[in-house]
């Protein structure tokens, strides 16, 4: 029971990456505070615990769930969203609205909640490995990530003398809601799904229990010496030249 008396926050908690993690972390003992915008998803990851619908973009809706907010011990802000396109062909409003939720969101998260981390606490941001490295097609979201890992290396030093951490995993394609709802867009779904396989030495997409055992172990003591770090998670890809 790593996360035995330890109160974790979790965003993005009611489907993918944030659901296993967020069961991950109450199977281990965590008291966790799931966040996402539907109620129904947050009830469906985990009945009994305590939750928090809102969109993390909306400051007011943040402030007013930051005050009520207990201490905290983490933090795992998995919210996110993806649209792709080029610069060209991307309007100015999917623009603001991949750095609404890819990055102002967890900026307010961290700006708001900061006060509430007690001293050793571990925050864990979920980039992206096109955060990393250029590809074509998904610029805004690209950007938002980049930025997010900023953002990482930023508290990082911000919050040191508190000796509170913070890390960003850049992951490369799990499989979960959000690769299904690019494929489901796709004239040839099977082979988008084979070439997003194809770019890591390893041919496979990630598992969302994957990017979960990484994040839990930066949130865990284990990583005590690890922070202002960006962790590729993606099968080798960013090996490859
Ligand atoms: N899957 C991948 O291939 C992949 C690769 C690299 C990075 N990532 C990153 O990993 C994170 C988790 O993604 P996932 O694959 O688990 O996708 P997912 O299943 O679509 O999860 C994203 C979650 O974010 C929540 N969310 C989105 N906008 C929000 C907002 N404005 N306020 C609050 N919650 C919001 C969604 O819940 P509601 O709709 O209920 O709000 C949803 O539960 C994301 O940040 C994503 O960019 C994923």
């Amino acid at each position: 029971m790593a996360f035995a008396g330890k109160r974790i926050l979790i965003s993005g908690a009611g489907s993918g990456i944030g659901r296993v993690a967020a069961r991950a972390l109450a199977d281990q003992g965590a008291e966790v505070i799931l966040v996402g915008r539907r109620e129904g998803a947050l009830r469906e990851t985990l009945a009994g615990a305590r939750i928090a619908a809102l969109d993390h973009a909306d400051e007011a809706s943040v402030t007013t769930f930051a005050q009520a907010c207990p201490p905290l011990d983490g933090m795992l802000l998995c919210a996110g969203q993806l649209l792709t396109g080029s610069v060209e062909s991307t309007p100015v409003e999917a623009f603001d609205r991949m750095i609404a939720a890819n990055l102002r969101g967890p900026w307010l998260l961290c700006h708001h909640l900061g006060p509430k981390l007690k001293d050793g606490a571990s925050v864990v941001l979920m980039g992206s490995n096109i955060g990393l490295r250029a590809i074509p097609d998904s610029a805004a979201y690209s950007v938002s990530k980049a930025g997010l890992h900023m953002l990482a290396k930023v508290l990082a030093l911000e919050w040191a003398h508190r000796k509170i951490r913070c890390n960003a995993i850049a992951p490369g394609p799990i499989h979960t809601d959000m690769v299904d709802a690019r494929l489901a867009a796709s004239a040839n779904p099977a082979r988008d799904l084979s070439d997003l396989a194809k770019v890591n030495p390893l041919k496979r997409l990630g598992r969302p229990e994957e990017a979960s055992a990484l994040a839990l172990h930066l949130l865990s003591d284990e990583s005590a010496w690890t922070t202002g770090t960006i962790i590729p998670l993606d099968g080798g890809a960013d090996a490859v030249y």
